[in-house]
Formats: C-alpha cells, structure tokens, sequence
C-alpha cells in the first residue's frame, strides 16, 4: 500500500497515547476509528482530545472549525471487528505487555485486509516479537510515537528483520503526511535512538545528584539552559562538528572515565522506589507535586511544544 492510498486509520488503544494519535490523524483530515477495550476510557477519549484541542486553539494554531472537524473525524468502535473494519493503517497502542500486544495483532490479522498496514507503538519490545505468529508479518512496522504524541514532532519508525521495504516507507511517509517528524530506525534495537540517548542522560543526572554535587533543581536548570536550550535548533553531531573533532577528542579522553557507567538503576532512583516517592503518582518524587503543579507543568510543556512548532514553521 502507498501512502496516497492511505484514507482510513484505526487506533487500538485510547490511554494516553492512543487518544494523542487519535487527534494527530484527525486534525489532518483522516477518518480514524478508535477502540479501546475499556468502555470508560474510550468514551474518555473525546473530552480528552477537545481539550488538547482548547490548548491548539489557545496557541492559534487552529480555529474553532478545526476543533470541531477532527472531533468529527474519530469515529469511536465497540469492538475490534468494528474498529478494523475498511482500514487501510491501524497503529496499536495498547498495554506494554508483549502478550496483550500479541493477542491484538492477531485479531488485526483476523479482521483487516492482509494489504492493510500495521504499526505498533511499543516503546521497548520489539517489533518481530510482536508480529513473530502472523502471517503477513511483512506489514508490521514501528511507529513510535513520543509523549505527548501531538505535540512532540518526532516518530521513530523501526524497522523489523521482518518488515517489508515497502511497508517501512509507506510508515515513513504515512509520518511525515501527517506532519511528523519521521527518523528511520534500521535495526530493531531495545530503546530505539530517542530512549537510548534519554536514558544515557538520566543516568549520569542521577548520578551527579546521588554524589551530592548539585540539586535536581540545578541539575534541571543546566539541561533547560545551556546545551539544552540549543537542541531544538542544532543537534549531537552538528554541535560536534561546530566544537571541532580534535577537542572532541581530547575531552572524551579525560571526561569519559568519570562518568557514570552503572549498568543497574542507581541507587537513589531504588531507595525513592522502596520509599514510595514514585513522582506525581504520589505527589512526591525529586519535586512536591501538587494537583495544581502538574496542571502547570503540563501546560507549561505542552504549551512551549506548539510555540516551539510555530517558530519552526517560520510563523
Ligand atoms: P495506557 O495504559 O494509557 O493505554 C493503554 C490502553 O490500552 C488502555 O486504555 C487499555 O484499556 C487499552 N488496552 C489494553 N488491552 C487492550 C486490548 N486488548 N484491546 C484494546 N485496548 C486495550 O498506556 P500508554 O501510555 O498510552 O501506552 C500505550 C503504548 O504506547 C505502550 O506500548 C507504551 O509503551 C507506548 N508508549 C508510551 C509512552 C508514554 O509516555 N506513556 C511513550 C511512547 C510509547
């Protein structure tokens, strides 16, 4: 299948990221049904999507009309025969357990045409596992979406050892069509590229406040301020090539031994967990969370990303 064939979009899944790619493939204009096998979610998702929606509206990078149009665009499903039913794409967003995963691309198999691509949004399993008992696995592709998946640009599209050529461009293409920014991930590797690199600067965030050398307010305010503050514009390699390879070198050869090489969770991150200081879950992690805090945070997130998104438009 080849993307201007590609007119209809099923997501299972209606959490925290399938209702986002719900309204990804709404406001684009696709006719998308959605399914979730928790009847209170699905019927969630809506409300969930018309106040994303509020926030597009509040930044100006869409119009009452708009709003309304994607609403309209997401059909909600009572049942995964429904929900497949003339679908040219569906993207499975469901639990992270590899069974559930399982048990849906099966009945994906059962109940969509075998031209019909299918994409999973899996974060850490990997992609042939998922499709290892279907027939057509050709057609399974990874479409990673990052949180949240409106208002974070990027899609890591994974190829599996079984994924056809075609299947892996038309995701890319399908990714771009929709205004994403689409990276193509090679080799079906756990962590993708975007988790690998995050988790790399976790570790050695954790690391530098377990040896006491800075708080996790300080520690935040470098990654915001300083080399943070280039990486919407520039990236690792084009930051490297404008330091010079030589000086590269030179500082991985004193730097690299001192950092953090763990291959466990560090401590400080065990000792939270057995104290039961999970983060906003609690309302209590490295920060006090507060009802009103995480609304702001979210806000102030969410809201930056679509500024972000008009900046790079050229607006
Ligand atoms: P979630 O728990 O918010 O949503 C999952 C939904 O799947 C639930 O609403 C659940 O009722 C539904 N579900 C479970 N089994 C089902 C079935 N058999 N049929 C239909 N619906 C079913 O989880 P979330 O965070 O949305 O994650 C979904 C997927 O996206 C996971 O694979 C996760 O690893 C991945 N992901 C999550 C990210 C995150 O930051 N939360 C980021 C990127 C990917």
């Amino acid at each position: 299948m080849r993307v201007e064939e590609i007119k209809t979009v099923g997501i299972v899944g209606a959490g925290l990221m399938g209702h986002g790619i719900a309204q990804v493939f709404g406001m684009k204009g696709y006719r998308v049904n959605l399914y979730d096998n928790d009847p209170g979610i699905l019927m969630d998702a809506p409300e969930k999507i018309r106040q994303n929606l509020q926030l597009f509206l509040e930044v100006g990078s869409i119009k009452e009309a708009d709003l309304e149009l994607c609403l309209k665009n997401i059909n909600l499903c009572r049942s995964m025969a429904d929900l497949c039913k003339n679908r040219d794409v569906v993207i499975e967003a469901v639990s992270e357990k590899l069974g559930v995963k399982q048990l849906v691309f099966g009945e994906l198999e059962k109940y969509t045409s075998p031209l019909t691509l299918l994409c999973t949004n899996t974060s850490g399993i990997r992609i042939a596992k998922i499709g290892e008992g279907l027939r057509n696995r050709e057609r399974v592709v990874g479409t990673h979406f990052w949180n949240p998946p409106h208002t974070v640009p990027c899609v890591e599209v994974i190829k599996s050892e079984s994924t056809s050529d075609e299947a892996f461009q038309t995701a890319m293409d399908l990714m771009k069509k929709i205004g994403k920014e689409p990276v193509r991930v090679l080799k079906d590797i756990p962590g993708f590229l975007g988790n690998r690199l995050q988790l790399a600067l976790f570790r050695e965030a954790l690391f530098l406040f377990q040896q006491g050398i800075a708080s996790p307010e300080d520690i935040d305010r470098v990654v915001k301020y300083s080399f943070g503050s280039r990486f919407p514009f520039i990236g690792a390699f084009e930051t490297m090539d404008l330091a010079g390879h030589d000086l590269g070198h030179e500082v991985q050869n004193y730097l690299f031994p001192e950092l953090c090489s763990d291959l466990k969770p560090l401590n400080v991150l065990k000792k939270m967990v057995e104290d039961g200081l999970l983060g906003v879950k609690t309302g209590k992690g490295f920060y006090e969370w507060t009802d009103e805090k995480i609304k702001e945070t979210i806000h102030r997130r969410d809201f930056g990303l679509l500024k972000l998104a008009k900046i790079r438009d050229g607006e």
